[in-house]
């Protein structure tokens, strides 16, 4: 996407807008490569009221995977983004949480790029998988999705009151489940200007809990990152990698993982590794799906509403 179509969105357009009648300051906002970056309101700034909203996640569509759990990743994630454009409601925005490829060349990066592109929303977000980043060091990666980002991609944005945050914790094998102390400073940092009562939502490609470690299903110093979320009224932290369905809640915080476009995992150890899990004949689009989420004002956490491809 051209940058300056992007700005040209109706959501960018209207999140300069609100982010100039709230702050009643000079914002910066950069979108750039599809992703948009800006700087929160400023300190004893008035806490924006949220809004009713939805968005959705879409995570793991893996193209280049070649294998019999699925014959054809291209095909799926096409259906996936038809789902997108045919919701009755068109989405403020849509997240994909990692995994775009699958160890790609260029024009897989591409492809995938061109398909994110046709999608029905305001603005596409996009954060690494570590099948997007650790064959080398995420320099791929940062070249199709990395403008506008910080470090080895993270960002943080507001948008109709509430506080978005993208966190990275797979751009290479020595940092896969882990976020790092140049990135926790930087959340921490963020976080501070942002106001308890604000809704909070995270994204993540791998898990934020301990799902299941053994098989990298975990973030080694996630503790510190959720320590600085526990003074939240309301914290959502959705997440790709593992495949499948699932919810868990500790304290404030609720963790949601998203259900893939490409192809199912086993539950977390359920044999010996994480391989693709071949299903059959006729019934993967069962276990592959999107993800509505829906903020409601004065709800805690956001409304999620999972759907089977077709
Ligand atoms: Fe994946
Ligand atoms: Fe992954």
């Amino acid at each position: 996407m051209n940058p300056d179509d992007a700005f040209d969105s109706d959501l960018s357009r209207r999140r300069f807008l609100r982010h100039a009648a709230w702050a009643g300051a000079a914002v910066a906002v950069t979108v750039s490569g599809g992703v948009v970056t800006s700087n929160v309101l400023h300190r004893g700034s008035p806490t924006p009221k949220a809004e009713d909203f939805s968005f959705v996640q879409i995570s793991d569509s893996h193209i280049g995977f070649t294998g019999a759990a699925n014959p054809d990743v291209t095909k799926t994630f096409q259906s996936a983004i038809d789902v997108v454009n045919s919701l009755p409601a068109r989405p403020d925005f849509v997240v994909h949480t990692g995994d775009l490829t699958h160890f790609s060349t260029n024009e897989q990066f591409d492809q995938v790029k061109q398909m994110l592109s046709t999608l029905r929303t305001g603005q596409v977000l996009v954060l690494p998988g570590e099948h997007d980043s650790t064959d080398d060091a995420g320099e791929k990666y940062r070249q199709f999705f990395g403008a506008g980002t910080q470090g080895d991609g993270w960002f943080s944005f507001d948008h109709r009151g509430a506080h978005f945050v993208a966190l990275v914790n797979t751009i290479n094998l020595q940092k896969l489940g882990h976020l790092g102390p140049e990135q926790l400073a930087w959340l921490q940092g963020d976080l501070k200007r942002v106001s308890s009562e604000t809704p909070l939502v995270v994204f993540s490609h791998i898990p934020l809990f301990a799902m299941y470690p053994d098989w990298g299903w975990g973030t080694d110093d996630a503790t510190t990152a959720l320590g600085y979320m526990r003074r939240f009224g309301s914290v959502t932290v959705l997440n790709g990698h593992v495949h499948q369905l699932m919810k868990k809640v500790e304290g404030n915080i609720t963790f949601h993982t998203a259900a893939p476009t490409a192809y199912p995992l086993p539950h977390g150890g359920d044999g010996p590794a994480p391989k693709p899990v071949v299903v059959p004949a006729g019934q993967l689009h069962q276990a592959l799906g999107i993800r509505q989420a829906h903020l409601v004002p004065g709800r805690h956490g956001l409304a999620i509403a999972d759907q089977e491809l077709p």
